[in-house]
């Protein structure tokens, strides 16, 4: 396994590119099982969670060639109706071949997704969704089966506890769109990834309006063809750009960032008194060389709320703004695990409930870390780059692969002391237990 090394205290500065949104292309590769006709890809990022999904696409039927370094050929001739366990457990998200195979054969069977260290990832919502389709849902061994011969559009409120479901929203439009009839989704998800996903379905002749609002509506069609479709930039890694330039008091431009994806992101930094800056429709920027921050109040919630997959790398941010910050997670209330390790390195959070009350007083230093999760590992890199004193080695770095393209090539580009190793290369005694 790989770790990197990276030292702070120097400024970043220059211009990144973020890839295609990892959860954008994830239920947009199993939209492509929706056709029997050919589908084309592009701007796909790439990542571990998107070879998960063609293994476990590969392993339904469906003929997946990888055309370019970011563009993927799919052919769903035939797909089988059963995605199992030892697939499903590698990455939650494949529970979006649900709908597909739903709608597509009128029957599934797909293991429960199971938890993971941000929080419980139930699928009761996605269940009531397709149960209001008129589909027959059993649960019985761990898995969901499916059997959707009388499957029709319906009305569906699909907010749940937290709100919106994202995947579950996607699920729901994917059942939908060959169903008899009309579907409408109140308290859908309007993520910017769910609004890609509804203009690659129209653009395989699905008929679906309020795209981009919470509530949608669905004409059910009989059939869906072939499309080529480019999966929008990943706002998640944009933020995270944008917040390693301002950590590190440089002037960072990230092409791929849109200010429309991002707006309670960008509120929220002019809160804290770093202006944005808007280059146009695809490009932001930050000069923060000047900038003196203060604490923020912080609350996660389905967009356009503040986005729960940036909390992490926002708590790394307030850990060294002087004053006290409180950053309180309302969508996944268990995700911190980044705390105690930004504890390492010296950060004062204390975990109230679902809250972190962070003292942000005094400067992180450089420490050997564990990842946990994806935006965790990204929030550790964060945070090295910003200590003023020693080495950050963060281990188990295939949690970054999930969702984050040649990080440490992109950050050394900007200028920052960052390598990926061989764990042979972490000294020993920082090591941490296997
Ligand atoms: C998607 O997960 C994203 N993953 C997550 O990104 C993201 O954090 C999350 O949405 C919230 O924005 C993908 O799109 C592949 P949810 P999803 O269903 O769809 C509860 C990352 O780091 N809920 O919107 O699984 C649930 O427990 C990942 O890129 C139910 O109660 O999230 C949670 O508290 C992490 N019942 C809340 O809703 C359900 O049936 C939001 O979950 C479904 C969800």
């Amino acid at each position: 396994m790989d770790v990197i090394r990276l030292k702070g205290g120097r400024a970043l500065n220059g211009k990144v590119t973020v890839g295609g949104a990892k959860n954008a292309a994830l239920p947009i590769f199993a939209a492509t099982l929706l056709t029997d006709e050919p589908c084309v890809l592009e701007n796909v990022p790439d990542l571990r969670d998107i070879r998960s999904m063609v293994e476990i696409m590969q392993y339904l039927g469906a003929e997946v060639t990888q055309e370019g370094p970011h563009t993927w050929r799919i052919h769903a001739k035939v797909i089988g109706t059963r995605a199992p366990y030892e697939l499903v457990r590698k990455m939650r998200a494949s529970i979006c071949l649900l709908g597909p195979m739903v709608s597509r054969m009128r029957k599934a069977e797909i293991s429960f997704p199971g938890g993971c260290v941000i929080g419980p990832r139930p699928i009761d919502l996605h269940i009531k969704g397709l149960e209001k389709l008129s589909c027959d849902v059993k649960t019985r061994g761990g898995y969901v089966f499916v059997d959707a011969a009388k499957l029709k559009g319906g009305e569906i409120f699909l907010g749940g506890r937290q709100g919106s479901t994202v995947t579950g929203t996607e699920n729901i439009l994917m059942a939908a769109v060959l169903a008899p009839g009309t579907t409408c989704i109140d308290s859908a998800a309007c993520e910017p990834e769910v609004e890609d996903l509804c203009r690659m379905l129209i653009g395989m002749g699905a008929k679906i309006e309020g795209v981009g609002s919470h509530r949608l509506i669905i004409h059910g069609v009989k059939k869906l063809h072939g499309v080529t479709h480019s999966i929008i930039p990943d706002r998640i890694e944009a933020g995270t750009y944008l917040l390693a330039g301002l950590m590190t008091k440089g002037d960072v431009t990230v092409e791929g960032a849109r200010a429309r994806d991002l707006s309670a992101f960008i509120d929220k930094l002019e809160e804290a008194g770093q202006l944005v800056q808007v280059i146009d429709d695809n490009t932001l920027r930050i000069r923060a060389a000047n900038t003196r921050l203060h604490p923020v109040d912080i609350i996660t919630l389905p967009h356009p709320g503040f986005p729960t997959d940036l909390q992490a790398q926002m708590c790394a941010l307030m850990a060294q703004t002087p004053g006290l910050s409180i950053i309180t997670e309302r969508v996944y209330p268990n995700r911190f695990m980044h705390v105690p390790e930004l504890q390492r390195m010296g950060a004062d959070i204390a975990i109230e409930g679902p809250s972190a009350i962070i003292k942000g007083d005094h400067r992180l230093s450089g420490a050997p870390v564990m990842a946990s999760d994806l935006r965790a590992s990204a929030a550790l890199i964060l945070a090295g780059l910003t200590a003023d004193t020693g080495e950050t080695w963060v281990q188990r770095i295939y949690h970054l692969d999930r969702g984050y393209e040649k990080m440490d090539v992109k950050l050394q580009s900007l200028g920052a002391d960052i390598e990926r190793l061989n764990e042979s290369a972490m000294p020993n005694d920082l090591k941490g237990e296997e």
